[in-house]
């Protein structure tokens, strides 16, 4: 069968279904209005008209063009009106015994072309068409709130969708200006799956009382260039979207390690203690603006230095760092074994300050690990060990305070904080690809226009190093035991023939 989408409807006007509505009206399609709750529709309309109003002061749009995709909103009275839609986008109550029995109603309604697609985010398409006649007639398509702001649209493959409804999605996705990303039918599909990983080490990054989550935050955004903290971030959301969200997928994968929540979360729920939108979460909002967040501390210039000696698992990052310590006039201890009152600097990935020492026999009191995953970056993160004197800690803060640079020192993290949650970004997003619910193309773009993160997590392992990423998640994974940190097989395989994570073979 072949599918040609001009006219459509959104049944539940929502936030979504209006969203939904507008960026198809705007597109030149007639769209219909439905919802059960009185006069829901009508209002939508009018909301909408106040919006392509604001876009015209705004020029944004032109009077035409708002006064065009006015004329196309209609308001439907009952489900009847909707029979000669091509297509029809649900973004009801997310319960699945109602989706369901809607998608029944509509097949008694339309006409044998109409597909019938679902915005839902956490329910299976394949459960939503189960009692279908025609269940190769149901595809999920879902957006992201804001709809007309957030330019990615997720199109879903249940087990039995005509692959022509997904040909026929993406190509309206285009129409209204979208990317289309198109996921198998599998919990959280492409987004809400790879967005897992952030909030969930940072979690347990804190939990494992690493550094504070003004710190997390800082390292994240500021050493690694994500948009806002994993704190800030949950504080926005709000936990009474994001811990649902977390404990669904890590119960839908029947308890897989990967997507592990954290009682932290479950508990600040329960004191509702939700973020922004009750005015404490993490941070305090009491104000309107965030207060809360710790001060990075900043080491003045000391009167003496001690010589460093430094060891790298990677050539380059050894010379990286004997470049800015001789800009900044400290002396190398050059020695084979170091010197017994030189500070060591450790360039390790995915140990703490202790192994790290104990592996390259370095006295753990002189040690003093660096993440250098992203070189010396405007933010560093050292890491003394349980031991290391205070003159060193000291000293090793100031060094990489000399150039203005800002310094988190944290206690002793198998992994540091960068690593930990960036091997964990990039290893969730190899295993999707590793799964084929997506190609690495949409899994990248996803990633990038959904979650905001500045790279999609594959490309983003070529770019960080992907036998760095390796290296963080083999050694975390022999010294914790924890199955969470276990190379996925498309990571692993790609490293060990030199490609990037980017390659894929076509026959
Ligand atoms: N809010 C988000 O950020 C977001 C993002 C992506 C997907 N979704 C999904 O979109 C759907 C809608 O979410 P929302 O946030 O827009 O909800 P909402 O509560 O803002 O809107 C739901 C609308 O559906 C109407 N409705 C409920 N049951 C109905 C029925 N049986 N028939 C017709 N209308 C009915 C309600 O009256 C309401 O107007 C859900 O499946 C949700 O999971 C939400």
């Amino acid at each position: 069968m072949t599918y040609d989408i001009k006219s459509m409807a959104v049944i539940g006007v929502g936030i979504m279904g209006s969203g939904i509505a507008q960026i198809a009206a705007q597109s030149g399609h007639t769209t219909y209005l439905y919802d059960t709750k009185a006069g829901a529709a009508e209002q939508a309309k009018d909301k909408l008209a106040a919006t392509f109003q604001k876009l015209v002061d705004k020029n944004k749009i032109t009077t035409e063009q708002a006064a065009a995709a006015n004329k196309n909103l209609v308001v439907a009275h009952q489900l009847e009106d909707l029979k000669d839609c091509d297509l029809i986008v649900e973004a009801i109550i997310e319960r699945l015994d109602i989706k369901q029995s809607l998608m029944q109603q509509l097949e008694a309604v339309v006409s044998e072309h109409t597909i019938l697609a679902s915005n839902t985010s956490s329910l299976s398409i394949t459960a939503i068409a189960a009692n279908c006649n025609r269940p190769e007639r149901v595809a999920g398509f879902h957006f992201f709130n804001p709809v007309p702001l957030m330019k990615v649209v997720e199109v879903i493959q249940g087990l039995k969708t005509d692959p022509a409804i997904i040909k026929a999605l993406i190509e309206l996705s285009r129409a209204f200006g979208h990317r289309p990303v198109v996921a198998k039918d599998t919990p959280g599909f492409i987004i809400n799956h790879a967005g897992r990983a952030y909030g969930t080490e940072a979690l347990k990054i804190l939990n494992e009382n690493v550094c504070d989550i003004s710190e997390i935050d800082r390292i994240l955004r500021d050493g690694v260039g994500f948009r806002m903290g994993p704190f800030e971030l949950m504080d926005l959301t709000g936990l009474d979207v994001s811990h649902p969200v977390m404990e669904s997928i890590y119960h839908q994968y029947y308890e897989e390690a990967r997507y592990k929540p954290n009682p932290l979360t479950k508990q600040m729920l329960e004191a509702k203690q939700l973020g922004r939108k009750v005015k404490q979460g993490f941070y305090n909002y009491a104000t309107g603006e965030k207060t809360g967040e710790q001060p990075a501390k900043f080491v003045e210039r000391l009167a003496q230095y001690p010589r460093v000696w430094v060891a790298a698992d990677f050539l380059d990052d050894k010379k990286q760092l004997e470049d800015y310590l001789t800009q900044q006039n400290i002396d190398i201890d050059t020695n084979p074994e170091p010197q017994t009152d030189s500070l060591c600097l450790l360039a390790c990935y995915g140990e703490d300050t202790t192994q790290a020492a104990i592996r390259l026999r370095v006295n753990p009191e002189q040690a003093i690990a660096i993440d250098m995953l992203y070189g010396i970056a405007k933010h560093r993160t050292l890491m003394p060990s349980l031991v290391t004197k205070t003159e060193y800690r000291q000293a090793a803060h100031s060094i990489f305070n000399l150039d203005g640079g800002m310094v988190s020192m944290i206690n002793e993290s198998i992994g540091f904080v960068a690593q930990r949650v960036l091997a964990m970004v990039i290893n969730l997003g190899c295993d999707i690809a590793q799964q084929n619910i997506a190609t690495v193309d949409d899994i990248n773009a996803a990633v990038r226009l959904g979650l905001g993160y500045p790279f999609g997590p594959i490309e983003w392992g070529d770019q960080v190093g992907s036998q760095k990423i390796l290296l963080i998640l083999n050694r975390i994974t022999a010294l914790t035991h924890d199955p969470r940190y276990r190379p996925s097989p498309w990571l692993q395989r790609r490293v060990a023939l030199h490609l990037p994570l980017t390659f894929t073979y076509e026959s």
